[in-house]
């Protein structure tokens, strides 16, 4: 070893024994038992404030955001980035500049835990170089009290840890820590409130995702998602219609509504009767070009909000639509509350009033004890429905879940040759669904360069079907037409017209 390395790890060890010694200043940890209560009739609603004191705190300094997971959390990435902007920071990329790093985690699957499990013991050296980075957990994974005991215990470049419910007091966590050079733990398990008025930093300055709703009551049984997100609650209607007709003003193409369970948005009003296929009409009429929502609970999707989806040309002809399983019995212990039969008469209606419409799914292969009939119900129903894509996951046990203590007598090799054999159908529906557009002229909301090939630019089109075609820059954030020449399994290659 030379010198060099020598007093390397010397300087490793001194931070690492400093770092173990930093007190706690809050030590608030969640529990899933709690997170499981369902007792508040009307969600609070907390309108969002930046402290003076916060105001230029984060002036010449940096933060870095690594996001996780689903569309929730990179719509509560660009809350959070919002917040560190109007504090004075700058986003960089580069986590050796990084004043601040921000992993918003997610905990669906236990792969998705052990990445970041993996990146915290990767950069924990960077805090030899930059003596006071700040290291912050949010999201999922943090509302796992086996998560932050370990973290706690284990992991003490990390200096801040809070959950789902609490991003909006982001600004005040990072100057408490700052100012008392302390770490922080700070998770509620509460069923939630709804914050406005957050600032937000969206990652582009065509596409947005609006928030309608937070949480979930559906307690499918093989899922953590209702016990780290709260309660269902619905943002008032005229919360959402104000940010839409912003975004319009602002140049907005294309938006997502978001919510765990979509179709249950409203169900939670005390004061008005109000349905999400209500505000799919209101927001229809707000002039924004493209609306797409997700993520819809087929049992919830209703015939109204079909109907409303047929009648407004600007509510985009695709839906993602996860059915899970096509077997009646796994489905039932699934906890997901719709038969084959049902959801496939739900795909009929759609296919009636918005014909050509594009569906795409979520399916789990290998729930505990699916048996080969249970997995073969699965193929012939994604057969049935004409899925244009999915995504396909082996099921993974989520400890504090129902699931999680159903006997399981499925070898893992049974359960990876099912998901080869179902992607190989889903590939098919693929191609199948792409095959339809050749030769047709698309509308394209142009995106930017393709990542694998910067020779070509890159867009969507209404059916959410991704074109490349080659055209100059000054395309980028416009709505053009491009007829399609080819169509391969996962992309279309077009031209422009
Ligand atoms: N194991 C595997 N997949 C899961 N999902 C949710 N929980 C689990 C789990 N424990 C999948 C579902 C859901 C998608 C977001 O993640 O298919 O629709
Ligand atoms: Fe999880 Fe089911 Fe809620 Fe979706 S609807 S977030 S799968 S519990």
């Amino acid at each position: 070893m030379n010198t060099k390395d020598k007093e390397n790890k010397q300087n490793i060890k001194k931070v690492k024994a400093k770092l173990t010694k930093k007190e706690f200043s809050r030590f608030v940890v969640p529990s899933l038992t709690l997170a499981r209560k369902r007792l508040i009739k009307d969600t609070p609603v907390i309108n969002f404030n930046l402290d003076d004191k916060l105001k230029g705190f984060g002036l010449g300094k940096f933060y870095l955001m690594k996001t996780y997971g689903c569309q929730g959390n990179l719509a509560d990435s660009e809350k959070m980035a919002g917040i560190l902007e109007a504090m004075g920071y700058q986003e960089t990329q580069d986590d050796s500049v990084a004043d601040v790093i921000i992993f918003n985690t997610c905990a669906i699957r236990e792969n998705a835990e052990n990445r970041v499990f993996g990146e915290l013991g990767r950069i924990k050296n960077l805090k030899t170089i930059k003596k006071d980075l700040l290291m912050i957990i949010c999201g999922c994974m943090s509302q796992e009290e086996k998560v932050v005991n370990m973290i706690a215990s284990k992991y003490p470049q990390v200096d801040i840890v809070i959950g789902t419910h609490n991003i909006a007091l982001l600004g005040e966590y990072i100057y408490e820590a700052y100012t008392k050079n302390s770490r922080i733990i700070e998770v509620f398990s509460k069923e939630g409130e709804i914050y406005e008025e957050v600032p937000m930093k969206r990652a582009s300055s065509r596409r947005a995702w609006v928030n309608i709703m937070y949480g979930c009551d559906e307690f499918c049984t093989y899922c953590i998602v209702p016990y780290t997100r709260g309660k269902e609650r619905s943002r008032h209607p005229q919360e959402v219609i104000d940010e839409v007709k912003e975004l319009v003003k602002e140049g907005y193409v294309d938006i997502t509504l978001l919510g765990q369970n979509v179709n249950a948005y409203g169900k939670d009003f005390v004061d008005i009767k109000y349905s999400f296929a209500n505000l799919l009409e209101d927001l229809s009429k707000t002039g924004i070009p493209r609306i797409r929502y997700t993520t819809s609970h087929p049992r919830d999707l209703d015939l109204e909000t079909i109907k409303v989806m047929g009648k407004y040309p600007n509510i985009m002809p695709h839906l993602h639509l996860p059915v899970q399983s096509g077997s009646n019995t796994v489905l039932k212990r699934m906890n997901r509350k719709y038969t084959k039969e049902e959801y496939l008469e739900k795909v009929s209606w759609l296919r009636e009033y918005v014909p050509g419409i594009s569906l795409t799914t979520d399916i789990i292969v290998g729930f505990p004890n699916e048996s080969d009939e249970d997995f073969l119900e699965t193929l012939d129903l994604v057969e049935k429905a004409g899925f244009e894509g999915a995504f396909t996951f082996i099921y993974s046990k989520r400890e504090g879940t129902p699931a999680a203590s159903f006997p399981d007598s499925i070898s893992d090799e049974v359960k990876k040759e099912r998901l080869l054999q179902l992607n190989e159908k889903i590939n098919e529906g693929f191609l199948k669904g792409n095959l339809r557009f050749e030769n047709q002229i698309l509308d394209v909301l142009v995106e930017g360069y393709s990542e694998k090939d910067p020779t070509m630019l890159t867009g969507y089109t209404p059916h959410e079907k991704l074109v490349n075609f080659e055209g100059t820059s000054d395309l980028i954030g416009k709505v053009v037409k491009v007829k399609i020449i080819k169509a391969y399994s996962w992309h279309l290659r077009g031209e422009l017209v």
